[in-house]
């Protein structure tokens, strides 16, 4: 059984969130997803999520491509992670592109970086909400 991880915030899930899991689910038979706990994201991310730890795991869960939900609490773990889960490849998008490449050499797993889907953000969707409140006005999908 091939097992893959990756790991994120995930707040406000959205279509996005929801490629990047299909595609990482694709890579092999079983899916861990460490997500960002509340303190993380603020101390070592600098965000405060919109949905707390527990809300955002229980959306995760919700999910056809998602076994598993880990928290996310240092940026070390990931080392111990590959180990403790038995890692074989491990995904994230492409805005970290090559920051993760130590894994291979440390770990031994897989490190892809998967082309993240364009225009959506949980940022930008933050930013429109206000922008649109602002002025009265909503966009147009
Ligand atoms: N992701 C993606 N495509 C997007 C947005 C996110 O593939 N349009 C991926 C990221 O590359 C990451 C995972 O989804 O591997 C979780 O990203 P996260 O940072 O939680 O989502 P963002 O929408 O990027 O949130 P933010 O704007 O707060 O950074």
């Amino acid at each position: 059984m091939k097992r893959v991880i990756t790991y994120g915030t995930f707040d406000l899930l959205h279509y996005g969130h929801i490629n990047l899991l299909r595609t990482a689910k694709q890579k092999g038979d079983y899916l861990i997803v460490g997500l960002s706990t509340d303190e993380f994201n603020l101390l070592q991310k600098g965000k405060t999520s919109y949905f707390s730890y527990e809300k955002r795991k229980q959306l995760l869960e919700a999910i056809r491509y998602v076994d598993l939900v880990i928290p996310e609490e240092s940026w070390e773990q990931k080392i111990t992670d590959m180990k403790k889960y038995n890692v074989d490849i491990f995904v994230i998008g492409d805005d970290w592109s090559g920051k993760f490449d130590y894994l291979t050499t440390e770990s031994g797993v897989e490190v892809v970086y998967l082309p993240r889907t364009p225009e959506v953000s949980t940022t930008q969707i933050k930013a429109d909400l206000t922008m649109f409140n602002q002025n009265n006005v909503s966009k147009d999908f």
